[in-house]
Formats: C-alpha cells, structure tokens, sequence
C-alpha cells in the first residue's frame, strides 16, 4: 500500500523544504524526498545552499577575512600579530560542522511541523487518480502518492565541454570548498559569483589566482559604476581577472592543469596552475526525476517550463527554485516555495521578482535591488540617480574599511525608488533596507527623512538619498 500525501516535494534545499514546511503549517500532509548523502551516507537535507553552496562559502568567506585582516590590516590599529598561519584542515573542519549544524537543523524542523522526510531520490513513475505515484530509491524504498508535487530538484554545476570535473585539480563548487592546502596557483574560469567569491577565500589564504572571463565587460549585470569600483578594489588586492578571453584546451598534467586560451585583444596565450576552478553557471536538475513518465516539459536549457505562479505542463505539478527560470538563489527559491505552498492551500502567494536582491560576498561586498543605470538608460526611464561614499561615512573609516559607496537610481518624475546598488562593507545587510522602501514603492525623499542611528554604515544609504536630491549633507 502506497503512503497518501496532499503534498509531495522533490528536493530538500531551499526551495523545497521550505516549500514542505509552509504546507505543512497550512495543514496538509507532507512528504519530502531528498537525495542528499553526508560523508557517512546518511541524509544531508538543505540542497546545494547548505551542503556546497550559501552557507560552506560564507564560512571560509569568514575565516579567509580574518585572516587577511591578521596580516593586512591589524597593524593598522597598533596591533602586532605575528607569525600568522592557516590551519586549512581545521578551517574546513569548522565550515563542515556548520553544514553539519544545518543539516541537523532542517532535520528538527522537518518533525517539529510533522513533515515526513524519505531519504532517496524521488522520481516520478505516473499519474494516478488525483495524483501522482512517485518513488523513491535510497536506504529503503517506498512508493508515495500525492495530490499535488512540488518539484526542488535544484541545480548542477556547468562544466566546460569535454572537461569534466575530477574535483581534485579540476573543480566545481563541491571541490572548491573543500581544498585540502592552499594551491601556490589557482586559475578559475568564469568571472561571475563563484569565480569571485571562491577566487577572494583561495587568494586570502595565499594563493595567486588568475580569473579568465569569456565576457568582454566585468560584472555585465551590475551597475557600472558599481562594477567599475569593485574592479579596481579587486585589481588592488591582486586578483588577476583577464576579460574577453576565449578558453581553448585544458589539459591535465603531472603539476596541475594548463588552460590554452585567446586573451583579450586576440593573441595566443596559456596558464599553468596547480588547480582550476570552473565556475561557468549551473544547469538545473531533472536526471532522475523521470518526468518522461508523466509528459512533465522541459525547456531548452533543461530547465522545467513554469508560469509566473509556477505551474508546470501538468495539472497538480508545480517547480520551484534552480530547476526553473529567473535567478538562481536561495532567497529566490524560498520565496517561491512559500509561494506555492499558499497557492495549493487556496491563497494568494506572491513573489515580487523585481524586489529580489543580490548579493557578492567578496571584499568590498557587492549588493543590489532593482535596475541598474545601463537598465533604465536602455528603457528610456527619465531617473536621477545620487551617490555617497563611504570615504565620507564616519563608522566605515572607524572600521577601517571605507572603499565603495551607495547608488540611489530614481525616477525623475515620482522619485520613486528603481534601484539601490552598494559596493562596500556590510553592503550585504545594508540592501535590506533598499529592499523594503522598494517593495513598499518608496520615494528617495521617504529615505533620506528617516532617521538613521549614528555612526552607522545604514547613514550612507540615507546620504544617497538626500544625493539624488543634490543635498548631501556629509559630503
Ligand atoms: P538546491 O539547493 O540545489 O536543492 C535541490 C535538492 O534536491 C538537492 O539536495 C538535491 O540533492 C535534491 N535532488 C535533486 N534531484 C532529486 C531527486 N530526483 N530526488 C531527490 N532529491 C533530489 N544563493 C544565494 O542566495 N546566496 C548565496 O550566498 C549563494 N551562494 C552560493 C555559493 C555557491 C558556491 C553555489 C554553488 C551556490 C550559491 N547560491 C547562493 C545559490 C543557491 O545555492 C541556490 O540558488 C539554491 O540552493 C537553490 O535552491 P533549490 O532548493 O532550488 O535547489
Ligand atoms: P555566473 O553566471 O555568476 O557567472 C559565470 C561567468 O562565467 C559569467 O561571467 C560568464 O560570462 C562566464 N563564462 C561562461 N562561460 C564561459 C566560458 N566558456 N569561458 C569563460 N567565461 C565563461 O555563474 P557561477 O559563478 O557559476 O554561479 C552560478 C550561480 O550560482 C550564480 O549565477 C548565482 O545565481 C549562484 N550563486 C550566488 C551567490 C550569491 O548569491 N552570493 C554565490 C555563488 C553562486
């Protein structure tokens, strides 16, 4: 006899558990179903956000900064630290107990809203009267029915054609997290969010990395300006980015890899290194899935074809996250989920994709809501745009760290917020606030009259404001 769920999810990451909990708060009853294996084989639920992703990043993220700031920028502040080392073994010990953490934190959710978890890969094996039948394979296996199934089965990492990933020299993700010594090189492919935030945490640790991006511009979907400031903090710290480049042979060898390439103004070149990074964008997943045995439809890009309200082709069959179109995030995938949960129980989910922030968590951190000044200029939008430097901002030259500034870009006419665009420190708390005057169609005005405590890093936000009405009063 099957086991009868209202909802079933696919996939335990971001967009799915978080789905299966809001349906169950809504009072149905859940399946979960997630392949995830942790190092002794037993379930690892939180997708690639927890395992490999978001949270494993921000990790050494964090442990590569202080060390940085140990040996760049103590001295600064009179304080002598000497004999500087990395632990990488104990670095990565303590990033795998927070997945760990997490992954046991899920777990506790999942039975505090009475959610059943099936550890397996889910696949679909066909419609039935009011549902699906779905399997799953695993530990043990189990054959589920239910009404409605929500598709999180999440992305992969895009390798370069003909050049897989041996997760020993050449990397994806999974292997970048998990170096067992910093390389003396280390070349990474694609300069977009992997590449930058992965290139900074090697490069902190020692490493000299060299980043060859296919694009001819830095950062194509971050304001210019913006991207522009980033670049010369990143250039500044040694970062070597290569733009236009064209990526030819990558061979393995003995010592490490060799990429063969076209550089940027056409000519012949190559770079040895003992490791490589390939972080070229991610394909969403449906291997396994088996959506053949119920017709579900797939675009050309592999991804599921869903509406706005992620629906799929099939009645009951709805996607979230990776696995469909818009950008690939976690906070994206959550949304959605939530999103749908609300929709299966009769109300009105509701994601404002043009509310959705970014964020680099490099040093400078880079963030942004709405468009950018390329976007509007192109659109024909009359705006204003101000700006302020955190030069300028008493709690970032406290810190130490003043590189960057805030961008307000608003309509010329209404003054109503378009976009918000930060390059500098904490920038990925700061956006929030963007966020929220965004999603409740705030003015410039609305901003620069809020009082913001002092000194804080928030007062360059309300500076911008008060710059795009040429009043600056701190700079
Ligand atoms: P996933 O998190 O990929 O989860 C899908 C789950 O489904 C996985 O556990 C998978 O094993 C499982 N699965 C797949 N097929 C099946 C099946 N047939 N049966 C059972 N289980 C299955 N986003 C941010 O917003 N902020 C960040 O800072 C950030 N940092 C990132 C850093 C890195 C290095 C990477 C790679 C990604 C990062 N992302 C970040 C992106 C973020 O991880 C993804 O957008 C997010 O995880 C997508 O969530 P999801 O639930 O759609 O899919
Ligand atoms: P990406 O899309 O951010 O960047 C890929 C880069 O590789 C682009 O600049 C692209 O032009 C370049 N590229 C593509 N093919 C190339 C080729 N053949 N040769 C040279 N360059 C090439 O993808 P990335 O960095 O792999 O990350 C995947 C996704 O994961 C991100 O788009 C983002 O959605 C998510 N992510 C989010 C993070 C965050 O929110 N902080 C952190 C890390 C990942």
């Amino acid at each position: 006899m099957s086991k009868q769920f209202d909802v079933i999810v696919i996939g335990a990451g971001p967009g799915g558990y978080i789905a299966a909990i809001r349906a169950a708060q809504l009072g149905m009853q859940v399946a979960c179903i997630d392949e995830w294996k942790n190092d002794q084989g037993g379930p690892a639920p939180g997708g690639t956000c927890t395992n490999v992703g978001c949270i494993p990043s921000k990790a050494l993220l964090q442990s590569s900064e202080y060390f940085e700031h140990a040996n760049k920028h103590f001295a600064d502040h009179g304080i002598t630290a000497k004999d500087v080392k990395v632990d990488v073994a104990k670095m990565i010990g303590r990033k795998d107990t927070i997945v760990r953490q997490t992954n046991e934190g899920i777990l506790y959710l999942f039975k505090k809203n009475k959610v059943s978890f099936f550890h397996g890969t889910g696949a679909f094996s066909r419609a039935v009267e009011g549902g699906y039948e779905i399997t799953v394979n695993g530990a043990a296996s189990e054959t589920l029915v239910g009404k409605q199934i929500i598709v999180a089965t999440g992305s992969s990492a895009r390798a370069l054609p003909g050049v897989d990933f041996d997760e020993q020299a050449i990397l994806s993700n999974d292997g970048a997290l998990a170096l067992g010594a910093v390389p003396k090189t280390l070349g990474v492919i694609g300069s977009g969010v992997i590449g930058l935030e992965m290139g900074s945490v090697w490069r902190r640790l020692g490493a000299e990395v060299t980043v060859l991006e296919g694009l001819p511009t830095f950062l194509g979907a971050v304001d210019e300006q913006i991207a522009k400031e980033a670049k010369k903090a990143f250039d500044k710290q040694g970062l070597k980015i290569e733009l236009g480049v064209k990526i030819g042979e990558v061979k393995k060898g003995k010592k490490g890899v060799s990429v063969a390439y076209t550089n940027g103004k056409g000519e012949a070149a190559s770079l040895e290194v003992e490791k490589l990074i390939v972080s070229i964008g991610r394909v969403p997943n449906t291997r396994g899935l088996n959506g053949e045995a119920v017709g579900l439809k797939l675009d050309e890009r592999g991804a599921v074809v869903v509406d706005a309200q992620c629906r799929t082709s099939l009645p009951g069959v709805w996607a979230v996250g990776d696995v469909v179109r818009g950008p690939m995030l976690a906070h994206k995938a959550e949304e959605e989920g939530v999103a749908v949960a609300e929709r299966i129980a009769g109300q009105h989910g509701h994601v404002n994709f043009d509310t959705i922030p970014w964020v680099i968590y490099t040093s400078p951190e880079i963030a942004w809501v709405g468009r950018t000044e390329q976007q509007l200029k192109e659109q024909g939008v009359k705006y204003r745009a101000g700006t302020f430097p955190f030069m300028a901002n008493g709690r970032a030259r406290a810190l130490g760290d003043t590189t960057g500034m805030v961008k307000f870009l608003a309509d010329a006419e209404t003054d109503e917020i378009l976009g918000v665009h930060m390059v500098g420190p904490s920038v990925s708390e700061l956006i929030a606030e963007a966020v929220v005057a965004m999603e409740f169609k705030a003015s410039s005005e609305d901003i620069a009259r809020i009082c913001h405590a002092h000194p804080s890093l928030a007062e360059a936000t309300k500076e911008a404001a008060l710059a795009v009405d040429k009043r600056t009063l701190n700079f």
